[in-house]
């Protein structure tokens, strides 16, 4: 695996490379995050991995001088997944003067759910994949559905600026229990990564409500809430949209729940799309 921490590097390694399928990451991978890579082979001529910490998408409050970084980990995982190209730019590299030039992903998608409780998420996000994807210059490129909105706002970027990508979304990734694997389970102590798996199960049960017809979805999503503040989360959200937009959904449309909540101090998202 040829690793390039500048920006000219990758470019010179990847000139002759044509269809590059392409997985950005933050680091500390686990399966999810392998098995993209994995998606990702046969999709393209080379396959190119990213990690980068992008401050621009974290608040001033959250975690980003302590978000988990494993170097050797990392690199050790992604050869043997067969990756060909490890781009690991540092902040100097990718952003050798402040980004001012930013994306700003449409409010009606960017600033509901993660983007309420989190202002400024997805700009950060899409500046970061637009400049990325400026760099590897991929044919197509993997994201997890686990960031189901992230998912959504990155194929909408991809479409409104013609950008010549397809979009590729992996399945989430979950450990035996069903708690989706994210690189944030490592801040949960061991009572609480035992608990973790309530926010998943709170989504099974309003999959389960909706099925057995019950039609009140404000009356599913309040019950969801309680039921995890009554385990000691402090749920953001836990909600039932619809697949096309993520906004309130009409009878018989696609729906997917979402939802949001700190355990302890660690914040957890997951999401599963229902078929009723
Ligand atoms: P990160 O959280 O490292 O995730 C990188 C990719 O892995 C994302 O597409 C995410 O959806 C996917 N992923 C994470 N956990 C997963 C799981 N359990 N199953 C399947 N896929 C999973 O998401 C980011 O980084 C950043 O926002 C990034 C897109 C790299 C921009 O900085």
């Amino acid at each position: 695996m040829y690793i390039a921490h500048t920006i000219a590097d990758l470019r010179a390694h990847l000139a002759t490379a044509r269809r590059p399928a392409f997985v950005p990451t933050m680091g500390n991978l686990h399966e999810g995050h392998i098995a993209l890579v994995r998606q990702a082979r046969p999709l393209g001529d080379a396959t190119v991995a990213s990690i980068f910490v992008n401050r621009l998408q974290f608040l001033p409050h959250e975690d980003f001088d302590t978000y988990p970084r494993t170097w050797d980990s990392d690199c050790e995982k992604l050869r043997a997944a067969g990756c060909d190209v490890l781009f690991a730019p540092d902040e100097q590299a990718l952003y050798p003067e402040p980004q001012t030039c930013k994306v700003h992903p449409d409010p009606a998608l960017a600033d509901i759910l993660e983007g309420h409780f989190r202002p400024g998420f997805f700009i950060g996000v899409c500046t970061v994949v637009m400049k990325l994807f400026q760099c590897v210059q991929p044919r197509v490129a993997v994201f997890g559905k686990k960031d189901y909105q992230q998912l959504m706002a990155i194929r909408h970027m991809v479409r409104q600026f013609a950008l010549p990508i397809e979009i590729v979304g992996g399945e989430t990734f979950r450990a035996d229990d069903g708690l989706a694997l994210s690189s944030r389970n490592g801040y949960l102590s061991e009572a609480e990564s035992a608990e973790a798996v309530q926010l998943s199960m709170a989504l099974q049960a309003m999959a389960t409500a909706l099925r057995s017809g019950e039609r009140d979805l404000a009356a599913i999503e309040a019950r969801a809430m309680q039921s995890l503040r009554a385990r000691g989360w402090q749920p953001d959200y836990l909600v039932l949209r619809r697949r096309a937009d993520l906004l309130t959904p009409s009878p018989g449309e696609p729906i997917v729940a979402l939802g949001a909540a700190r355990l302890g101090s660690t914040r957890l998202i997951d999401n599963l799309e229902i078929d009723t």
